[in-house]
């Protein structure tokens, strides 16, 4: 298959000129990777993976990122590679080709929507690892008591004055490499930023192979104890499975749209998936050993990492240079995220005849304002609960509304649907023509998106209505 449905449409170019694509799939495979590499692996799975036990949990998460996790993988790069659009325009385009209707058009508004309110916390929290940089480089952990530490952070997000620089400055690091475009900004910037992250993660690693408890932290991540896995922590490695691949918010529709029409999708996506968790389980390499080896509390919640990692940095040899890599890397991971969510709102500008820069800035710009609600949300509208009123979010704050918005009702909806649309709406021509894989493969591709991934979303899904 050497071209896609959309590459025969004459027109098809969009905007101020031709569409780019990635220059060479490995490309698109270190973008897709460093979307997917973030927040979500190196803050987010290390302390969930410690709230819920570890091994068994870390099993069953194994288990929903092959079976459902890259499946949809591949169905999103599809839609966008077949229409070659932003994913507003992506799904549109599908739509048509398939319905002859424009209805299914509402996936990409709400994929779109979804990435830009999670870009627009994404920026607040990714901005508590520069001045942890700072910290770091200072010498601030060196010494410094249990308290001292998570003075440190109290003081951070008690300010709305710090907040606002570190978000704005991290807005502003995604917002200029966007502004550049495909290739002279996104392949420019992650064919050294995914590199220098794999390097980083690597040291911390062998700094513990060499120094840490090692064997309790492999034993913690591997050893699985299934009475420790409740449904719970089920329901939570199924939702952060489509969190940390960045799926259903159009990121993986959007790069996917740059793939050469050569390239394989299947082969492609694997890459990603595998890249994604291997860095996901090196994170807890990287993070255990230190947490076990200086007798602290692998349970201890979003804030392992910046409250109870930085109590050892301060105590271990090295540790200014090892804490100072170690935020690095969570602002370099966050970095190549951010992008990606950017990205499908950038596109979608373009196409309403933006020039590219002009797009990026402008989505950033709104994106950083939402994201100043953010920042209050954490200090001075603390006690701020604008939906009160309505059962599902009482007593939540702006952030903690975002945040359930998109993780659990925008996600789950958003994948959903595309599922269902890939699996029954779309004919099976056109979905195999577009993924170009060998027919066994298809068929369980299929059986997929038709049953497994729609009811394990809406179990996700009805779970947390309930819960
Ligand atoms: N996958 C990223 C992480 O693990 C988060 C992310 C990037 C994301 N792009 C996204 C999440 C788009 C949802 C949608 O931190």
């Amino acid at each position: 298959m050497s071209t896609t449905a959309a590459d025969a449409v004459s027109g098809v170019t969009t905007g101020a000129g031709a569409r780019p694509t990635w220059s060479t799939r490995l490309a698109f495979i270190l973008a897709a990777a460093g979307s997917s590499v973030g927040l979500g692996n190196i803050w987010k799975f290390p302390y969930i993976t410690g709230e819920y036990g570890g091994g068994a949990f870390v099993l069953f998460y194994l288990g929903c990122i092959a079976a459902i996790g890259l499946p949809v993988m591949m169905t999103e790069v599809m839609l966008g590679r077949r229409a070659r659009r932003s994913p507003i325009g992506a799904m549109r385009y599908n739509s048509e080709t398939e319905t002859g209707g424009h209805r299914w058009g509402v996936v990409g508004i709400i994929a779109t929507v979804t990435a830009f309110i999670i870009l627009s916390f994404y920026s607040v929290v990714a901005g508590w690892a520069l001045p942890f940089v700072v910290h770091a480089v200072g010498g601030a952990f060196t010494g410094a008591s249990a308290e001292e530490i998570g003075g440190l952070f109290g003081s951070l997000v008690s300010s709305p004055g710090e907040l606002t620089i570190w978000h704005t400055l991290f807005m502003l690091l995604t917002v200029g490499v966007s502004a550049a475009g495909v290739r002279a900004g996104v392949e420019r910037a992650v064919r050294w930023l995914m590199p220098a992250l794999a390097v980083m993660l690597l040291m911390l690693v062998g700094y513990n192979v060499a120094n840490g408890a090692m064997g309790e932290a492999v034993a913690f991540l591997f050893q699985p104890d299934f009475s420790k896995l409740s449904a719970e922590g089920m329901l939570a490695a199924m939702g952060h499975s489509f969190f940390t691949l960045s799926l259903a918010s159009g990121a993986m529709m959007a790069y996917g749209s740059y793939l050469p029409g050569n390239a394989s999708i299947a082969r492609a996506s694997v890459t990603v998936a595998i890249m994604d968790t291997v860095i996901a389980l090196t994170a807890g390499l990287a993070i255990f050993p230190i947490v076990f080896g200086n007798g602290l509390e692998p349970g201890a919640g979003p804030g392992l990492v910046f409250q109870t990692l930085p109590i050892a940095f301060g105590k271990m040899p090295g540790g200014v240079f090892f804490g100072t890599l170690f935020f690095v890397l969570l602002v370099v991971a966050a970095w190549t995220s951010s992008l990606s969510m950017l990205e499908s709102q950038a596109a979608w500008l373009e196409e309403k005849g933006l020039s590219r820069s002009t797009g990026a800035i402008v989505a950033g710009v709104a994106a950083w304002l939402v994201g100043m609600t953010t920042v209050f949300s954490l200090n001075i509208w603390s006690d701020f609960a604008p939906l009160d009123a309505v059962p599902m979010f009482e007593g939540k704050t702006l952030f903690d509304i975002y945040d359930f918005l998109t993780a659990n009702i925008f996600m789950p909806l958003g994948g959903l649907l595309m599922a269902v649309f890939a699996g029954w709406v779309m004919s099976r021509k056109a979905s195999a023509e577009a993924l170009g894989m060998p027919e066994w493969l298809y068929r369980v591709w299929l059986v997929i998106m038709r049953f497994v991934a729609p009811a394990a979303i809406l179990v996700i899904f009805v779970a947390n209505f309930a819960g």
